[in-house]
């Protein structure tokens, strides 16, 4: 492991604009850089480089974070792999540490899985060029399915022979150890080849590592499945990745939109045909994490279905969990009889797209004309229809868009909006009920869970902060947290107290550390935890920390938080009940800014410890217990007294 002294120096040294420009060309606009986004396709410059802040921000497609995650993002890259990239630039020499014997024999033996895999698809491609089966039969099948030699390649398909052990014999040739290739699932525990006589198709990984394969009959046996695939292993969990992607990915961004098809054939014969963008579930119904591995690159997905009517019905259902990862969902019936592979050989390029173009519809207008069509004179039938359709429209999390749903669905079922509405309304109130039981069970929250009701996430609606803060004054807190957090990440390292040599993350963190508990927001409480454990060993806790984090979501959020420009209007105050700063330059008042935000937090929360005390007052004053409720009560006495200095500085009144 790269120690973390040199990660910072990498840190310290990388320039996000010298980093930047090796791959686009950039434009000075005023004290930051411009250009033209390399993870979307525009016209327009809207890819933003801050040299002060060191990092970038594309206001296109949503893209941003430091130079470590430039390159991770621009060149395919792992973490410690973009790390290292950055020392080789600036001839940083990384000093490594050594991890534990567990640990390491753990990363030793993935790091061989990969290599193994490696090797088979090696051994594989060979067949297929080099062997006379391989160039007299499998090559000639790739052909007759219309596969270029370049497609070949580019997806590493190969051939697997006929005899019981070629793999295993060439490995241990080359002195693999043989158990590692049972454990990938390529020769079998009696010591058999698992793949003979089929083509095969690697499966890959988003850094084009690969782990698994999926191998096809050549000759049509009655007896044997048409595909058979490896198996679930440390390095191939199925239910997160999707066939093609590592392929499809830049393409996916630069349309904005990633089309999801069946199987293996489809997604190479569309690339093939120029259409990139493409993956495969392969077979499988989608997974929720194969959605939130497309929703990296797009918000966008296209769904092809055959055009069976019974495969469609069946598939609709698995597609609800893709709207709670508030994703747009299309999906395209294709003529009967046709598969995407077939059909696009048939039509051809252009006309497939316009097909494509044509033919696409809304996922829940899809849905609901479907189901109309059923429930045509059945009322029964329409009751369920309905109750499917408002089960799928509350799913969405943007209550914008919700509303649209509602509006043209009740018109394409015929029935009063105000019904659908309050029908949505009772399912996502039952939803949120059993989430708030969930969570009241859970007790203390995993960092990162998610869909917690009336708490906001990464990029709040307007009409979500109203839900949250109408419901309740006292619970809305978001504001408050997100202050402490923009600032801690923002200024953390500048000194709060000269004199003192106090930092800003010191004098923030040591006056929230008796409440880090009582932070709602699973993600603003890691983060201050985090803070306090690089305070706790001496490290520095500032901006290029945050913004190069390994993870995705403190990254973002640190980006973001740099790199809005911090909005206040005048009715907020009232509003959300959140103090807003008035002096124009937050950067030049951190200090005065950090008191504040202080404040503020901390009367929010111990306004609530006050409100479950008296709670507990009450409930100790029914059971009878006056010792207890003495003593909460002088505890309420406390936390009042606090409560009213805190309201007295921040020239608030508190009821
Ligand atoms: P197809 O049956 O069309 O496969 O399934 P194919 O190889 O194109 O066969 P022919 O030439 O049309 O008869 C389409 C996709 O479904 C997946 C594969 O990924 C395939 O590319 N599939 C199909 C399986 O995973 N397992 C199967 O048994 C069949
Ligand atoms: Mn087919």
């Amino acid at each position: 492991m790269i120690s973390q002294k040199s990660i910072q120096e990498v840190f310290e040294t990388a320039k996000i604009e010298e980093v930047v420009e090796e791959f686009v060309r950039l434009k000075k606009r005023g004290v930051n850089m411009i250009g033209l986004c390399p993870f979307h396709s525009e016209k327009t410059p809207s890819f933003t480089v801050s040299p002060s802040k060191n990092i970038f921000k594309c206001f296109g497609c949503g893209q941003g974070g430091g130079p470590v995650h430039f390159i991770m993002e621009h060149e395919n890259l792992s973490y410690p792999e973009a790390i290292r990239y950055l020392a080789r630039k600036y001839g940083i020499e990384l000093e490594e540490t050594v991890s534990s014997p567990e640990h390491l024999a753990e990363q030793q033996k993935l790091d061989s899985y990969y290599i193994i895999n490696k090797f088979a698809a090696d051994f594989f491609q060979e067949q297929l060029f080099d062997t006379d089966r391989g160039k007299n039969i499998a090559l000639p099948y790739f052909k007759e399915r219309g596969f270029r030699e370049e497609t070949i390649q580019k997806f590493g398909l190969g051939y697997a022979p006929k005899d019981w052990k070629a793999l295993l014999e060439e490995a241990q040739k080359r002195q693999h150890n043989e158990q590692l290739l049972k454990d990938l699932g390529l020769v079998s525990e009696k010591g058999f080849d698992f793949f003979r006589d089929r083509v095969m198709f690697p499966i890959y990984n988003l850094s084009g590592k690969v782990i698994g394969f999926g191998g096809r009959i050549l000759e049509k046996k009655a007896k044997a499945p048409k595909y058979i695939n490896s198996p679930e292993t440390e390095i191939y969990n199925k239910s997160k990745i999707l066939y093609g992607a590592y392929q499809a990915k830049n393409a996916i961004r630069k349309a904005d939109e990633c089309i999801l098809v069946e199987g293996y054939t489809d997604v190479i014969s569309l690339h093939q045909a120029g259409i990139e963008n493409v993956v495969a579930s392969s077979g499988t119904s989608l997974t929720t994490g194969q959605v939130q591995m497309i929703k990296r690159y797009t918000p966008n997905i296209k769904i092809l279905y055959d055009g069976d009517p019974a495969g469609v019905k069946a598939a609709l259902r698995g597609l609800d969990l893709v709207l709670e990862e508030d994703m747009n969902v299309k999906v395209v019936l294709l003529p009967e009889g046709e598969d995407p592979d077939s059909y696009v050989k048939n039509v051809g390029a252009t006309d497939f797209k316009q097909y494509l173009e044509n033919q696409a519809q809304d996922f829940i207008f899809f849905k609901a004309n479907i189901l109309m069509e059923e429930g045509k004179n059945d009322p029964v039938k329409k009751v369920e229809l309905i109750r499917s359709v408002v089960d799928s429209i509350a799913r969405i999390p943007d209550p914008i868009k919700r509303s649209l749903y509602v509006k043209e669905c009740a018109r394409l079922v015929d029935v009063e909006e105000q019904l659908l509405i309050s029908e949505v309304n009772k399912v996502i109130g039952q939803r949120l009920r059993k989430l708030k039981k969930e969570k009241d069970r859970e007790q203390l929250p995993e960092p990162g869970q998610r869909n917690e009701p009336f708490t906001v996430e990464k990029h709040p609606s307007i009409s979500e902060k109203q839900e949250a803060a109408s419901e309740s004054k006292v619970a809305g807190h978001e504001f408050q947290e997100r202050d402490i957090i923009r600032i801690l990440i923002h200024y953390g390292d500048q000194l709060f107290d000269q004199t003192e040599k106090i930092t800003v993350a010191e004098f923030i963190l040591s006056n929230i550390e008796d409440v880090i508990d009582d932070f709602d927001q699973v993600l603003y409480q890691a983060i201050s935890r985090e803070a306090l454990e690089r305070l706790s060993q001496g490290q520095a806790v500032d901006p290029t920390y945050f913004t190069n984090h390994e993870d995705q979501q403190i990254r973002e959020l640190a980006v973001d938080l740099l790199s809005t420009p911090y909005e206040y209007s005048e009715n907020w105050e009232k509003k959300w009940d959140i103090y807003l700063n008035t002096q124009k330059m937050p950067d030049e008042n951190f200090v005065k800014d950090s008191e504040h935000a202080l404040k503020r937090f901390r009367l929010k929360k111990i306004v609530r410890k006050c409100i479950q005390n008296q709670e507990k007052i009450k409930e100790l004053g029914q059971a009878g217990d006056v010792e207890n409720m003495m003593l909460h009560m002088r505890l309420q006495q406390k936390l009042l007294e606090i409560r009213n200095e805190l309201a007295k500085e921040l020239g608030t009144v508190v009821l």
